[in-house]
């Protein structure tokens, strides 16, 4: 069981700190107590609905379980994670874990079972909450009670910190599955003593999904006071993500691009004049990608290996996949490839515009990933009527994707909103040189002839343009491969963007 001492306290504060009803703490009071030992480590709780190894269906769980990792080989931090114990987290893991007991948390009139388990991987403690009735249940998402079952985690999280007597100095939440944490935290924890110096930092992945539920359900599901209805409430619903920006201390995003975009109507999904009147408190911070695990000279994904030294065995690679997939062998033949979720703000529709006018040249496409049906059914038909140059592989697939970054020449990503994206840091990190919108996390880690192609507006033949242009210069041998040593050796590490949490952290703290 975690033994991270608790702050200790000196003096007792009123609980009844204010008198008015909108007395949320927003703001870092000077503590009242001293902390027992100054030299300790900090201590941060990241509170998440997934993070890698465990659990995983996209970017938010990469990105929790390497930043946690990295603030960990760093030496200044405590970094625990909490998840839900989904019962898809593989029999591999759960045999790592430890039960730390049980306790009962109420959610409005609701007193439900809570288990805790616990391990550490990589110096990173994990907590796992147990609870069948919500989250024995295949996938992580898309149930009719999703709210409830998220409202209940993010409960639990502030009810386990006595059982496992750990009260971090920043809870670090992201995004809305996260976010009733933070206003639990400052709608009611707060004013008790141990939660009293607890600083909350809301992360978001994505504006586009912000936890929206009719007000009817603010005391009896989310067991919120009327008194604190304005917080949450946006647009007469319930808005999660709205409440979190108005709770926490400090918000973030995941790239700088993505902050000053979220600011505008077109990328903000409705909250743009929330963001802009929280402005002061919001940061960018680009993701980085765990480059241990990304590593065309280790990863043993790849049906072959190299480095940016010596990309010969890309060339295995890439006659392997075409071998795999169907395609002919061409080693000459430029293979563009996408490994993306088939929906449309990925920027499928441009896709789809061009990707005929694209065929017509001496290419390979190759696809991965599901969503949409239109654009699976799509893909599905145009790969029957060229066999030759295009192969659809509807399907989640970890093993085929880096497959496919390494065996590539081109990766397309042009989507038309993305916070951060790490698939074209990935694609990089194999010699694979990305063609991006200049949008979000694309427009800060892809530079035009640096280490990739890009292009401004949403617009297909814009796209097809800049794609022509990448084939173009494939052909000339020599500067395609300064092209790739360059985009293989851009630092996508977490070292620099690791160092920017944590004064964030700090400047939480002061
Ligand atoms: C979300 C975003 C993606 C980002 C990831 C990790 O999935 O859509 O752009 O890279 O979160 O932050």
């Amino acid at each position: 069981m975690a033994t991270t001492k608790t702050s200790k306290t000196t003096k007792t504060q009123s609980k009844n700190t204010t008198a008015a009803p909108k007395s949320v703490r927003t703001t870092t009071k000077k503590p009242a107590v001293k902390k027992t030992a100054t030299s300790e480590k900090k201590k941060i709780l990241f509170v998440a609905s997934e993070s890698t190894p465990f659990i995983a269906t996209g970017g938010l769980a990469e990105v929790v379980g390497s930043l946690s990792k990295s603030l960990v080989a760093d030496g200044g931090y405590d970094v625990r994670v909490i998840l839900p114990l989904y019962s898809d987290i593989r029999k591999e893991y759960r045999e790592q874990f430890t039960y730390l007991g049980n306790l009962y948390v109420h959610l409005a009139w609701r007193n439900q079972y809570c288990g805790v388990f616990s391990c550490v991987k990589d110096g990173v403690t994990f907590y796992f909450i147990d609870n069948e009735f919500y989250f024995k249940r295949p996938g992580c998402y898309g149930y009719y009670d999703d709210g409830e079952r998220f409202a209940f985690f993010c409960k639990s999280v502030l009810e386990v910190m006595p059982f496992i007597n750990f009260y971090p100095d920043v809870m670090h939440c992201h995004d809305w599955q996260a976010a009733l944490a933070a206003i639990y935290l400052k709608t009611n924890y707060c004013f008790r003593e141990e939660y009293q110096y607890i600083r909350a930092l809301f992360t978001i992945h994505n504006i586009e999904y912000q936890g929206q539920y009719s007000l009817d359900l603010l005391n009896d599901l989310f067991d919120i006071y009327g008194t604190y209805q304005y917080l949450v409430e946006y647009k007469n619903c319930i808005n999660l993500m709205k409440g979190a920006i108005e709770c926490c201390e400090k918000f973030s995003t995941v790239s700088p691009r993505y902050a000053e975009e979220i600011k505008n109507e077109y990328y903000a999904h409705g909250l743009d004049p929330i963001i802009r009147r929280n402005e002061f408190k919001l940061t960018g911070i680009l993701n980085g990608i765990d480059d241990v695990s990304y590593n065309c000279a280790l990863d043993s994904h790849l049906f072959a290996n190299f480095t940016p030294d010596d990309f010969s065995n890309k060339a295995i690679c890439k006659k392997e996949l075409q071998k795999m997939l169907g395609l002919p062998q061409k080693a000459e033949v430029p293979v563009i490839s996408m490994v993306s979720r088939l929906v449309s703000h990925k920027g499928l529709d441009l896709v789809t515009t061009v990707v005929e006018e694209l065929l017509q040249d001496d290419v390979q496409v190759v696809i991965l990933g599901t969503g949409d049906s239109h654009f699976e059914g799509y893909f599905r038909s145009l790969a029957s009527r060229y066999p030759e140059k295009l192969s659809a592989n509807i399907v989640f697939n970890g093993d085929l994707s880096r497959k496919i970054y390494s065996g590539s020449d081109i990766f397309l990503m042009p989507s038309k909103s993305e916070p951060c994206g790490l698939s074209q840091m990935i694609a990089c990190r194999y010699g694979t040189i990305p063609v991006v919108r200049e949008t979000g996390g694309l427009y800060d880690s892809i530079k035009p002839l640096v280490n990739g192609y890009t292009f401004t507006n949403y617009n297909a033949h814009d796209m097809l343009y800049v794609i022509r242009e990448a084939i173009t210069d494939y052909k000339n041998k020599d500067e395609w491969s300064k092209l790739m040593y360059r985009a293989a050796t851009t630092d996508f590490s977490w070292s620099h963007s690791a160092k920017e949490y944590e004064s964030l952290y700090l400047s939480l703290l002061k």
